[in-house]
C-alpha cells in the first residue's frame, strides 16, 4: 500500500504532539456540555465536572502504575509539576536538610528550578553523564550525604532520548530515606513507567507530549506514611488538597485522562512502531551520508523509541533546517532554541561546540508513516549534500577521508 506524504512532514514529536481526535472529542463535551466548575457542589453541572475529573485522575494513575487515584494532582504541565515537586519538597524538608542531587542533562524546568533554590541557600550536586548521556546509580549513591533531602532524575532525555536507570536510583533512594523525583514528561506513552516498581515518590507528567492538550499536566505524589509534605507554590481556594489551588481546567484534565487511557491501551504496540520508524530513519541517513553521528545511546533499549538526534559534520544545524521547508524538525531542544548557545545536553556528552551546532533532533509520532520517513530521508540527504558541496570545510574533510581510504 502506498501512503500519501504530507508536507511539511512533522518530525518534532519530542517538542509536542498533535492532540488525538478521540481526546478532542472528550474535551469538546466538557467545553460545550459539562462546563460546570468541578468545585460546584450545588448542581449537576458541578457534579458532572467533578466526576469527569475523578475519572481522569484514575486514568492517569493507571498509566503510571499508581494504585490510588488520589495520588495524582493536576497542574498546568511538567514545568509546574517539576517546580512543585522540587521547591515543594525542599522547602517542606528545610529542617531535615538542604542538599539535592541531580544530573547535568535535566530539562531546564528542573535545572532552573534548582538554580532558584540555590539562591535561597540549597546545595545542589550536578552529576556528570557518560558519552551516551547516562548516570550510574553508583554516582547517586556517592553523592548522597546526611543533608540530602531529594534526588531528581529524569526518566528520559528530551534531546537525545537517553533513558536513565530510574528503578535502580529509586530503590537506592528508598533504602537511604531520600525522596526521589522523576521528570517523566518524555517517557510517558513511550516507556513502561511504573511508580511503584520504580520506587518513585514524585513523578512529573505532561499531557502534550502524549497526544493530549498543551497547558495541563500532573504530579504523582506517593502515598507514604508519614505523608510526603510539599509546600504549595500558590495559595487560594484549596483545590487539589490545597497543593494546587485554582479552578480546575476541566477540559484539559479530561484531555489528559483520555490521552493517558489511549497511551495505556496502545503501550507496547505504539513503542514498537515508533522504534521501527526511528531505526528506519537512522539507517536511511546513515546509508545516504558519510560523516554523520547518532547522539545518545547506541542500544535501542537505552533510548526513547520516538527520538533520534544526529550530527552532520561540516553542516550548521540552523542552515540545514532553513534549507528544508519540507521538514519540521528541531535543532537541539525546542525549549531552549531561543538561545544561540550550543545544546548543553550535547556538550555534556562530549560533543564540541561545532558538532553540537551541526545537530538535528528528529522525533517520530503516531501519525508518522514509513513513506513520511522515506521522504524525510531523501530531503535530508539532498539538503546535506547541497550544503556540503558549498562548504570549503567539507572539501578538506572529504579529501582527508579519501586519502585515509586510499
Ligand atoms: C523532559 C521535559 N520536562 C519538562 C518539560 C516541560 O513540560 P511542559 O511543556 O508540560 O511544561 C518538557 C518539555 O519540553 C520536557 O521535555
Amino acid at each position: 500500500m502506498t501512503e500519501s506524504v504530507r508536507s511539511p512532514i512533522y518530525l518534532d514529536h519530542n517538542a509536542t504532539t498533535p492532540v488525538d481526535p478521540r481526546v478532542v472529542d472528550e474535551m469538546t463535551r466538557m467545553f460545550l456540555v459539562c462546563y460546570g466548575n468541578a468545585s460546584s457542589r450545588t448542581h449537576a453541572f458541578g457534579w458532572q465536572a467533578e466526576e469527569a475529573v475523578e475519572l481522569a485522575r484514575r486514568q492517569v494513575a493507571e498509566l503510571v502504575g499508581a494504585d490510588k487515584a488520589k495520588t495524582i494532582l493536576f497542574t498546568s504541565g511538567a514545568t509546574e509539576s517539576n517546580n512543585l515537586a522540587i521547591k515543594g519538597a525542599v522547602r517542606a524538608l528545610a529542617r531535615r536538610g538542604d542538599h539535592v542531587v541531580t544530573q547535568v542533562t535535566e530539562h531546564k524546568a528542573v535545572l532552573d528550578t534548582l538554580k532558584a533554590l540555590e539562591r535561597e541557600g540549597t546545595k545542589v550536586t550536578y552529576l556528570a553523564v557518560d558519552r551516551e548521556g547516562r548516570v550510574e546509580a553508583g554516582q547517586v549513591a556517592t553523592a548522597l550525604t546526611d543533608r540530602t533531602v531529594l534526588v531528581s532524575l529524569m526518566y528520559a532525555n528530551n534531546e537525545i532520548g537517553t533513558v536513565q536507570p530510574v528503578a535502580e536510583v529509586g530503590r537506592l533512594c528508598r533504602d537511604r530515606g531520600v525522596l526521589f523525583h522523576c521528570d517523566a514528561a518524555q517517557a510517558l506513552g513511550q516507556l513502561d513507567v511504573h511508580v511503584e516498581r520504580d520506587a518513585i515518590d514524585l513523578l512529573s507528567i505532561s499531557a502534550h507530549k502524549m497526544y493530549g492538550p498543551k497547558g495541563v499536566g500532573a504530579l504523582y505524589v506517593a502515598p507514604r506514611r508519614p505523608p510526603i509534605r510539599l509546600e504549595p507554590l500558590f495559595h487560594g481556594g484549596g483545590q487539589e488538597k490545597g497543593l494546587r489551588p485554582g479552578t480546575l481546567n476541566v477540559p484539559g484534565i479530561v484531555g489528559l485522562g483520555a490521552a493517558a487511557a489511549i497511551a495505556r491501551a496502545d503501550g507496547a504496540t505504539h513503542a514498537a512502531r515508533m522504534a521501527g520508524l526511528r531505526d528506519r530513519l537512522w539507517s536511511g541517513i546513515e546509508s545516504g551520508l558519510t560523516h554523520v553521528r547518532r547522539n545518545g545511546p547506541a542500544a535501542a533499549s537505552g533510548r526513547l523509541p520516538n527520538n533520534l538526534n544526529v550530527s552532520f559534520e561540516c553542516i550548521e544545524g540552523e542552515s540545514l533546517m532553513m534549507s528544508m521547508p519540507e521538514l519540521a524538525v528541531a535543532s537541539g531542544s525546542a525549549c531552549t532554541s531561543a538561545t544561540k548557545e550550543a545544546s548543553y545536553v550535547l556538550k555534556a556528552i562530549g560533543l564540541s561546540d561545532e558538532l553540537a551546532h551541526s545537530s538535528l533532533r528528529l522525533g517520530v509520532g503516531r501519525a508518522t508513516t514509513e513513506s513520511d520517513v522515506d521522504a524525510a530521508i531523501e530531503v535530508l540527504v539532498r539538503a546535506v549534500e547541497r550544503l556540503r558541496a558549498m562548504s570549503p570545510l567539507w572539501g578538506a574533510v572529504s579529501r582527508r577521508a579519501a586519502r585515509a581510504r586510499a
